[in-house]
């Protein structure tokens, strides 16, 4: 890293955001921009850490100060447009949130952006940097299991939610083969959004790596042990991996064996601290010319086409090959083709609580003054206004 000292402006000022600047601050980087449209978000930003200015928009801030990275922090349908006009002001490098982009026409369009200005991108899947899955990662690589035949991962709260982060996950631990195939299952008879993007009530999936490692994934069908571990099955052994435990067994061992990660459990981050720090680190290595980053948006970009697939195969009734053809978001195209008709009437958001618009500040500041974090807090403030 150069021994200047790098700025950072964080874009979209809610619950995600502390952790990027808890990933900035661990990583000696001055934040000079706090941006959101809603002064009461940007203003306790600038409050609480003492730093940066408040701006209402990114044109805003850039007409007053060009910060050299940019961290995008709001919903998912912004990040394409947040993420292009960051890259045409050339910065250096922008952090965006996951999931990458709802669509591969975006997807595409985000990573096409950010090479023509030579701006590194990337997505913060920062469960990457987590110690369980860098061993489950090594221990593959080693080929402690052989040749891994299955892996099973079974998550919840949506697939663009928290699916983007399992299959990334799985992606990673295998060493991200390409993808050759997926068919999918999706069911939507509620009307359920997710961040303001229409999302299915469950769905599953088989995707099929090049070599021949295939992953099985249901989300939202049973939460029962629904996480981010996976279950890991190879020629010559098995393994369970989470963000913060590996074992295995097989490959010599007759009984599980739990790995060393270094850690105890509870002090590996998964969301913030170290996880968003050597996310930091990496992507300012890389902009120092190290060799790339591992949550680049070219590997992100193949996580969203998993999804993506999955979705285009129902729509389909047919296994779906790489390269996926469909550009837009094939959940929503269904609805559209009357694919996917409503059965029980009434928009529901599973995030909706964290829209801030009508939320009483007093409670917001009182909540907040006792330490707690941003995200519990909304969902109180939200329960308090279901029970009135
Ligand atoms: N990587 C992870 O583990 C993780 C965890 C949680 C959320 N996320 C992702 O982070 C993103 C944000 O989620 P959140 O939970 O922090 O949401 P949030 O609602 O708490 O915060 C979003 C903020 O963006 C602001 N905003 C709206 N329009 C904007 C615009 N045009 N410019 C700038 N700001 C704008 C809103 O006012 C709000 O303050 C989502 O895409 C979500 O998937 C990732």
């Amino acid at each position: 890293m150069s021994a200047e000292r790098r700025t950072a402006a964080i874009v979209g000022c809610g619950d995600i955001a502390h952790h990027h600047v808890t990933g900035y601050q661990l990583e000696g980087v001055d934040i000079v921009a706090f941006v959101d449209p809603l002064p009461v978000a940007r203003d306790q930003f600038v409050a609480e850490y003492g730093t940066g200015k408040g701006y209402a928009s990114l044109q805003e801030m850039f007409a007053k100060v060009t910060p050299d990275l940019v961290s995008v922090c709001a919903w998912h349908l912004l990040h394409a447009p947040l993420t292009i006009e960051a890259a045409a002001e050339g910065v250096q490098g922008i952090t965006c949130e996951k999931p990458m982009a709802v669509g591969m026409a975006d997807a595409d369009r985000m990573v096409e952006a950010c090479e023509a200005s030579g701006t590194k991108l990337a997505i913060s899947h920062q469960r990457r940097f987590t110690l369980g899955w860098e061993k489950g990662r090594e221990l593959i690589a080693a080929g402690v299991l052989g040749e891994v035949v299955m892996v099973i991962a079974k998550f919840g709260h949506g697939l663009l939610n928290c699916g983007t982060h399992a299959i990334d996950g799985v992606r990673f631990v295998l060493g991200d083969p390409a993808t050759e195939w997926v068919m999918g299952a999706v069911e939507r008879r509620t009307d359920r959004f997710e961040r303001d993007t229409p999302i299915e009530d469950s769905c599953l999936g088989l995707v099929h790596f090049a070599g021949g490692t295939q992953l099985f994934l249901q989300c939202d069908l049973d939460m029962k042990g629904a996480s981010f571990q996976f279950f890991v099955r190879g020629t010559e052994g098995m393994m369970e991996v989470s963000e913060t435990a590996c074992r295995t067994i097989g490959a010599g061992n007759a009984l599980w064996t739990d790995h060393d990660l270094g850690l105890p459990a509870d002090e590996i981050n998964v969301i913030g601290g170290k996880a968003n720090a050597r996310q930091t680190r990496e992507l300012l290595q890389w902009i120092d010319g190290g060799a790339g980053h591992r949550c680049a948006a070219t590997t992100a970009r193949d996580t969203v086409e998993i999804m993506m697939a999955l979705e285009e195969s129902a729509r389909r009734y047919q296994v779906v090959h790489m390269p996926l053809a469909e550009k837009g978001y094939p959940l929503e195209l269904m609805i559209d083709e009357g694919q996917l008709p409503v059965e029980v009437e009434g928009r529901y958001d599973i995030r909706g609580y964290l829209n801030r618009e009508d939320v009483d500040e007093a409670q917001y500041a009182e909540l907040r003054a006792t330490g707690m974090a941003h995200h519990p807090i909304m969902r109180t403030l939200w329960e308090r206004q279901q029970q009135t």
